[in-house]
């Protein structure tokens, strides 16, 4: 595997690339992302992982400078799941200067669900996913349904700009006892952790409830929240929504996906089930 700190030499090593495969994540890298690396290897001749902890993304206050960075180990992983080149570049190289234009959702995305517990959040990642498209120029790039508006701002800005990009959504890879992996799982105490899977057994019952006809989503929800509160957690939300915009559905509305994010301690955790 080759690994590339710079624009250029990234752009230099994919000049006969053939069909590029990029796969960007912020390291620390799990069964999640490793996944992701082995779907891509279907779906391209060469395949690039892309490693930045992009600050842009990040409010004041959260968690960018202790964000886990496990460089060493994850070119291992990376390397073993047969990924053949990795850009992993400075924030400089990034961001020579600070970042002026941005990619911004429309509001429904930046002020509902993460965008609206994390002003800011979703057009850090648009801007940065927008920037590493414009270096690499794959020609396929794939995401996790894990960050499910995430995934879904990005296919919409796909659209709406008209990148020659194929977006591919990844499957949730789940521990053992149902929780999503995630790199923020790290910041868990083991009693957190024993305490974690409880979103993935809530997300299960209200799709449940769903499926076998219950069509009261706002009382689901309040109740759903409530179980989480009272289970020590700080829930910042556990929606209902249509899985092909996120919007709120209507009563009996098919395509639904249950979304949730909540604070177990100092770690927010989000995860989401498809109806
Ligand atoms: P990061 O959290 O490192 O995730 C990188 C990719 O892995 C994302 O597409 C995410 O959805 C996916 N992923 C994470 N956990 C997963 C799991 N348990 N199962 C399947 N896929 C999973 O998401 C980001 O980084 C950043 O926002 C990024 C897109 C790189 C922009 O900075």
């Amino acid at each position: 595997m080759q690994i590339h700190e710079t624009i250029a030499g990234l752009r230099a090593a994919l000049k006969s690339a053939g069909r590029i495969a990029l796969v960007p994540t912020m390291g620390n890298l799990h069964e999640g992302h490793i996944e992701l690396m082995t779907q891509a290897r279907s779906h391209a001749d060469t395949v690039v992982a892309t490693i930045f902890v992009n600050r842009l993304q990040f409010r004041p206050g959260e968690d960018f400078e202790k964000y886990p960075r496990t460089f060493q180990a994850d070119c291992e992983k990376l390397a073993a799941a047969g990924v053949d080149h990795l850009f992993a570049p400075t924030e400089t190289e990034m961001y020579p200067q600070p970042q002026t234009y941005h990619v911004v959702p429309p509001v429904e995305h930046d002020a509902t669900l993460e965008g609206e517990f994390r002003p800011g959040h979703l057009r850090g990642v648009a801007t940065v996913v927008m920037k590493l498209f414009n270096i690499a120029r794959p020609h396929v790039a794939l995401f996790g349904k894990k960050d499910y508006q995430q995934l879904m701002v990005i296919r919409n800005m796909v659209t709406d700009l008209n990148l020659p990009i194929e977006i591919v959504g990844g499957e949730t890879v789940r521990a053992a006892d149902g929780l999503a992996l995630s790199s923020r799982n790290g910041y868990l105490s083991t009693a957190e952790r024993a305490e974690a899977p409880r979103l993935n057994r809530l997300l299960t019952k209200v799709v449940e409830a769903i499926r076998t006809g219950n069509a009261d989503f706002a009382g689901l929800e309040r109740q759903a929240t409530a179980e989480l509160a009272t289970a020590g957690w700080s829930p910042d939300y556990v929606a209902i929504r249509k899985s092909l915009d996120l919007q709120l559905p209507s009563a009996h509305e098919s395509g639904l996906v249950v979304l949730a994010a909540a604070r177990l301690g100092s770690t927010r955790l989000i995860d989401n089930l498809e109806v």
